[in-house]
């Protein structure tokens, strides 16, 4: 994960640290109310596994006869057979459903809480596949708010929260959150970390449900390789890992692959279908480097429900694309020619302008929240830098800006208002932009007030300003207003505001911070003695 210098004033990081905890982080009520609704729920856990088996018996009668005729549900009637799936815990029945089984997935959720409607659907889908594939797993959700002291024996702190306990101890979700994804994690974490993959028909049912696998071809399922392909499926949190031992059965998976002893794939459903593993060694290590530099596609379209995963990636360069959806399919064959010259280098992502949530935060870091048009930004999480591609959205010109960053030859960005017309007000408006000849360069002393419009206690200092002003009116001493949240400087650095910063001349290096808490008349006088401090060093070296 990033550690960024605990004085970097680049916000984006609390904001990639907002997004990624936003999608776990919420509060739960905390008052233990007593369980109110404890009596009426008569519905019995093992009533409902009935129920569950009833179901099942009637569809397997009514599929068992030929699977073309199969029954066709309703997509109410799977629905409604996914949610019995799911079964509901409550204050009574919590404790035993977790004592009695191997293993069970619980969904702590709020009826209330937006993020928990949208991933019950693809939880319930997820019961459903699971149950076909005859998964040991129990899937079971708790309403956290109608039943607090079951989702504090469980330790469900925030909505929505998925916990997996085995034999009884709980351990935290590292999976991703579609169907797809909740069963591939499923499954490794319950004993099922690979399917194996006999028949050429078996290969083909399999491509039609997976868009991404890793592939391992073994002569034998045997031997150190096998067994360090088995642990790095296991470790992985995300891809579905198959093992083949048929080399026509696996050219049906990987046409392009080379029969050797052992080989490992990654196959993805994009332009860039196929991805050979070429280390000498299969070392769990390597493999999971391997997997996480290239499972990601040439450009993924970053939403609510990737984000923690793609902000996980070790690539730490990005370049991302907001643009709208229509504007976004017209370069995005061009992009992805960029992207695969830097594969595995550099992050490609693609937010939709339009998303609100996500691409707002990002597009004010460049004073660019209105933007309409298509913007290609970029991000170095090395150095906590941001970029911006000021020049036409060439493909030449997204290929040069992406090899600078690759090159560290790019210029950050720093965002500045435009260059305000006023010269000679008694308080200058400085911007990042003028930052340099108004502050740093100037032969006067500087008193610079840094604020924010939001910021709580930044008026009441704006006021003592504008007196300070006044007072010193006609002496060499200057006064500036610098808003932080539209203009940045990479040589000021400041994290709260208000901050009143005093550059003396000959001395801009070292501005001197000034106490915002101070009277006016205390301010004045800590002014007049730095100032007058500065003057008789400068006397003295003279
Ligand atoms: C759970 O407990 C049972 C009975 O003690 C045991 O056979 C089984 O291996 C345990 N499961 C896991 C995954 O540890």
């Amino acid at each position: 994960m990033f550690r960024p210098k605990p004085t970097s004033r680049f916000i984006y990081f609390s904001l990639t640290i907002l997004l990624l905890l936003g999608f776990f982080t919420s509060i739960l009520a905390s008052d233990p109310i007593t369980n109110e609704n404890g009596d009426e729920d008569s519905e019995d856990i093992e009533e409902l596994l009935a129920l569950d088996e009833e179901v099942e018996q009637e569809e397997e009668s009514g599929s068992g006869s030929s699977s073309s005729s199969s029954v066709r549900y309703s997509e109410a009637e799977v629905l409604s057979k996914a949610q019995r799936i799911v079964l509901e815990l409550n204050g009574d029945n919590t404790k035993r459903v977790i004592d009695d089984n191997e293993f069970v997935l619980v969904l702590g959720y709020a009826p209330w809480c937006p993020r928990s409607a949208e991933l019950m659907p693809q939880f319930a889908e997820a019961a459903t596949l699971l149950k076909d594939l005859r998964s040991p797993l129990l899937m079971t959700k708790l309403d956290a708010d109608r039943y607090p002291k079951a989702a504090s024996l469980l330790q469900i702190k925030g909505f929505p929260t998925l916990l997996l306990f085995v034999n009884g101890s709980s351990q935290a979700y590292t999976g991703g959150f579609s169907a797809e994804e909740i069963v591939i994690w499923a499954r490794k974490k319950t004993g099922v970390p690979v399917i194996r993959i006999n028949l050429v028909t078996e290969a083909e049912e399999f491509l039609k449900k997976y868009h991404t696998f890793v592939i391992g071809f073994f002569e034998k399922f045997e031997g150190s390789d096998y067994e360090e392909f088995v642990k790095a499926a296991t470790a992985d949190n995300e891809l579905q890992f198959i093992e083949v031992s048929n080399i026509g059965v696996a050219k049906v998976l990987f046409p392009q692959m080379k029969a050797t002893n052992n080989f490992l794939g990654i196959v993805k459903s994009e332009p860039e279908r196929y991805t050979a593993y070429e280390g000498t060694t299969f070392e769990t290590e390597k493999l999971l480097q391997f997997f996480d530099y290239n499972k990601f596609p040439l450009v993924t379209k970053l939403t609510e429900i990737n984000s923690a995963r793609v902000y996980s990636s070790p690539i730490k360069l990005q370049v991302i694309v907001f643009a709208g959806e229509d504007d976004f399919e017209k370069i995005l064959g061009p992009l992805q020619d960029v992207a695969r010259k830097f594969k595995s280098k550099i992050m490609f992502m693609y937010i939709d302008i339009t998303d609100e949530n996500l691409a707002k935060p990002f597009l004010t870091l460049y004073g660019l929240e209105e933007s309409k048009n298509t913007v290609v930004t970029a991000f170095d999480n090395k150095i906590s830098a941001k970029f911006l591609l000021e020049a036409d959205l060439t493909p030449t010109n997204i290929q040069d800006f992406c090899s600078r960053l690759l090159h560290g030859t790019l210029a950050p960005y720093f965002k500045s208002q435009p260059i305000p017309d006023i010269k000679d007000a008694t308080i200058q408006s400085i911007v990042g932009k003028t930052f340099d000849a108004l502050v740093l360069n100037s032969p006067k002393n500087v008193l610079l007030e840094v604020f924010t419009p939001w910021c709580i206690n930044c008026e009441t200092t704006t006021k003592q300003v504008e007196k300070l002003a006044k007072h010193f009116k006609g002496s060499d001493l200057i006064f500036g207003r610098f808003d932080a949240a539209t203009n940045e400087h990479p040589k000021l650095q400041v994290s709260d505001y208000p901050t009143l910063l005093l550059y003396r001349a000959g001395e801009k290096a070292n501005p001197i911070k000034l106490s915002t808490k101070s009277s006016l008349k205390d301010l004045a006088g800590s002014i007049n003695k730095h100032l007058k401090a500065r003057d008789k060093v400068a006397r003295d070296e003279l």
